[in-house]
């Protein structure tokens, strides 16, 4: 196994962000488990550390990014937080805010973003995001909102981040472990899919942090047939 980090997850009850606390904290690293109403805490896993914090909190998001003297400082933060409906101005200010406090404590930062911010398969000119293939005209502003995250991210010259742009359709299924890794263009698997299980996109997002690559922004989809329902 890799050393052990310590990884912030805000939005850790999610659906992506409970996946990425259960791998990483498989993986043996501690894991602040950070939400508004988060898990009790579990015996069976106790690497993992509930946190209660509002991302509306800037105050207190700094105190919970800034560690504590029994789990030491954090290594790295997977930001993951959604709203319903979408929020814009709460995700761009919620960025800005952790991508500041992540600068400061030169510590690196893991957006799970939008599809929407990728650049289409068939036309590179074409953002996913105006693509109505992928994106219907009433999940656009969900889209539009995590291409002004990937905009807030590019301009924040301090800190460092990692945007991960998730194939069109990103659902619960099951762990295989096996994915295919891309950049700023959507990917679509062998079996003509843009998918990949959430499970699956949480390896991707630990491999990530412990193995950090040099591209700031990245995609990933399922590898191999898509499991038959
Ligand atoms: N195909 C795609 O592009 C695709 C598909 C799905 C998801 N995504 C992206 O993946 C990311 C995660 O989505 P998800 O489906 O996992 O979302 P989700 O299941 O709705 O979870 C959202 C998380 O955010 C937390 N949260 C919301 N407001 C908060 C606040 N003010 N302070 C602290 N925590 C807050 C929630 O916890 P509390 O309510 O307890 O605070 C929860 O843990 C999002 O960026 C989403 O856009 C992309």
């Amino acid at each position: 196994m890799k050393s052990a980090m310590t990884i912030a997850v805000l939005g850790a009850t999610g659906m992506v962000g409970s996946r990425v606390t259960e791998e990483a904290g498989a993986r043996g690293h501690r894991v602040l488990a950070m939400s508004r109403e988060p898990a009790d805490e579990d015996p069976a896993t106790p690497n993992v550390t509930p946190v209660a914090v509002d991302a509306n909190d800037s105050h207190a998001l700094r105190e919970a990014l800034a560690g504590t003297a029994s789990l030491g400082a954090v290594d790295a933060v997977v930001l993951t937080l959604r709203t319903m409906p979408v929020d814009e101005e709460f995700l761009v200010g919620a960025t800005r805010t952790v991508l500041d406090i992540a600068a400061r404590l030169g510590v690196r930062v893991l957006v799970i973003g939008g599809a929407g911010a990728l650049r289409s398969p068939d036309d590179r000119n074409l953002l996913v995001a105006d693509n109505e293939t992928y994106v219907p005209a009433e999940i656009k502003p969900v889209a539009t909102a995590g291409i002004a995250q990937l905009r807030t991210c590019r301009s924040h010259a301090d800190a460092d981040h990692v945007y991960l742009s998730p194939p069109a359709l990103l659902e619960p299924g099951v762990r295989t472990g096996r994915y295919r890794r891309g950049t700023d263009t959507l990917l679509i698997g062998a079996d003509g899919r843009s998918w990949i299980s959430a499970e699956d996109l949480a390896v991707a997002v630990v491999d990530e942090l412990e193995a950090p690559g040099p591209d700031p922004l990245i995609t990933v989809v399922h590898h191999g047939a898509h499991p038959s329902p």
